[in-house]
C-alpha cells in the first residue's frame, strides 16, 4: 500500500483507503445528529473534512485512573479507530502509543515543533500542584510543568473527564497532592470541560470531531462544557420521570417500587442536578445508562461530586443548597417541592435558547 503524504487531506486519506464521499456524508449526518446541529450541516461538515489536514492531538495523562482513555476505546460513534485514522493524529499518547520512554518524548516535543499554534492538547487527570506538583512526575518532570510546556503553543485544550475539567476524586477532601482542573492552570487559551467520570465517549469523540470539522469551539455552558453534550440534566430526559411527575418513588433498591422501574430519587439519585447526555446517548452504543441499570446517577460530571455527602440520601435532605437550585420548598425536604424549582431553571433555559440568534 502507498504511504500518505503528511499534508495529505482527510479527503485523500479516505479516498486511500477506498472510503467514498457517500460514506463520508453519512459519517458526518451521524456527528451533525450527534452535536444536535441541523441535518443541512452534514453536507458542509463532509465538504470542510474532506479539505481538512487530520488535527495533530498531543493527548497528556496526569493524575487519573485511564477510565478516560478506556471509555474513548469503546467509542461506537465516531470509533477511536475512525478519528485516529481518518480525523486526527494522535501523535503522543502514553497508554496508545507504540513508542516509549526517550521515543515518546521526541515524539512529544515533534509533534509540538511540526504544529505549532495548531495542535490540539488532550489532557485526562487533575494536576497536582503542591509542592510544586513532585506528587506527579513522568519523565523526571512534573505533571504541571509538561502542562504548561506542552499547552504553550497549543491551538486548544480539552480536559477529558471530571478529574481534569474539576479536579474530580483526586481533588476530593483532603485533596493530599493539591489536585486542581487544566482550568485553573491554563487561563491565556480555550479549554473546553468534556466532564464525567468517565465522560461518554461519544461527548470526547464528537467534541474532538467538531473541533477538526469547523475549526473553532463549540458552544459552551457556563462551566466550560459542550452544550451539545451538556444542556440538559439527567433528569431532563430521563425516561422515568415520569413516576417522578406522579410521586411515584423506590424507597429501597429491592422494594416494590424499585421492581416496577419508580423514580430513583429518593434512593439517591442525583439526576436532577447533573448536566450530561447519558438518559440520551447513553453508553456502549446505545444500551443503557446507570439509571436504567437501576442505580441513581451520582452526579459524577459535575464539580465536587465525590464530596457532596451520600450517593444514597436524597437530594432534597443532602445537596441541593450546595448546587445552588434550590428555594425553600426544596430545602424542607420534599421531593415534589424541588420540581418547581427544576421547572424554573429549565424554562429559564429555554427561554434562553429561544432568545439565541
Ligand atoms: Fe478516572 Fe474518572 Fe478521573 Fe477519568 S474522570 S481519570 S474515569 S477518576
Ligand atoms: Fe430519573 Fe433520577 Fe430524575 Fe428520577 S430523579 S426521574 S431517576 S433522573
Ligand atoms: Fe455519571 Fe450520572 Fe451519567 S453518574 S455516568 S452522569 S447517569
Amino acid at each position: 500500500m502507498l504511504e500518505m503524504p503528511e499534508s495529505a487531506t482527510i479527503g485523500d486519506l479516505l479516498t486511500h483507503r477506498g472510503i467514498s464521499r457517500r460514506a463520508l456524508l453519512q459519517y458526518t449526518t451521524y456527528l451533525a445528529s450527534l452535536l444536535a446541529l441541523p441535518p443541512l450541516a452534514a453536507k458542509d461538515m463532509a465538504e470542510a473534512l474532506a479539505k481538512t489536514r487530520r488535527q495533530s492531538v498531543i493527548w497528556l495523562s496526569f493524575q487519573e485512573c485511564t477510565g478516560c482513555t478506556e471509555s474513548l476505546t469503546r467509542s461506537f460513534g465516531p470509533t477511536l479507530e475512525d478519528m485516529i485514522f481518518d480525523l486526527i493524529s494522535l501523535d503522543y499518547h502514553e497508554t496508545l502509543m507504540a513508542v516509549s520512554g526517550a521515543a515518546a518524548e521526541e515524539a512529544r516535543l515533534a509533534a509540538m515543533k511540526e504544529n505549532k499554534g495548531k495542535y490540539v492538547v488532550v489532557v485526562d487527570g487533575s494536576v497536582s500542584t503542591k509542592d510544586d506538583g513532585v506528587y506527579s512526575t513522568n519523565a523526571g518532570k512534573t505533571n504541571l510543568q509538561v502542562l504548561k510546556e506542552t499547552a504553550a503553543e497549543a491551538a486548544a485544550v480539552i480536559s477529558v473527564g471530571t478529574c481534569a475539567a474539576f479536579g474530580g476524586i483526586p481533588h476530593a477532601n483532603p485533596n493530599p497532592t493539591g489536585a486542581v482542573p487544566v482550568r485553573d492552570i491554563i487561563t491565556d487559551k480555550p479549554v473546553i470541560n468534556v466532564s464525567g467520570c468517565p465522560p461518554i465517549p461519544e461527548a470526547i469523540a464528537g467534541t474532538v470531531a467538531y473541533l477538526v470539522t469547523f475549526n473553532k469551539l463549540p458552544d459552551l455552558d457556563d462551566k466550560g462544557r459542550p452544550k451539545a453534550f451538556f444542556a440538559d440534566t439527567i433528569h431532563d430526559r430521563c425516561y422515568r420521570r415520569p413516576f417522578y411527575d406522579k410521586g411515584l418513588f423506590a424507597k429501597q433498591f429491592d422494594d416494590e417500587g424499585a421492581r416496577k422501574g419508580w423514580c430513583l430519587y429518593e434512593v439517591g439519585c442525583k439526576g436532577p442536578v447533573t448536566y450530561n447526555a447519558c438518559a440520551t446517548t447513553k453508553w456502549n452504543g446505545g444500551v443503557s445508562f446507570p439509571i436504567q441499570s437501576g442505580h441513581g446517577c451520582l452526579g459524577c460530571s459535575e464539580p465536587n461530586f465525590w464530596d457532596r455527602g451520600s450517593f444514597y440520601r436524597p437530594l432534597s435532605s443532602n445537596t441541593l443548597n450546595d448546587v445552588g437550585i434550590v428555594g425553600g420548598a426544596a430545602a424542607a425536604g420534599a421531593a415534589i417541592g424541588v420540581a418547581s424549582a427544576l421547572l424554573a431553571r429549565r424554562r429559564k433555559r429555554q427561554a434562553e435558547r429561544e432568545a439565541q440568534p
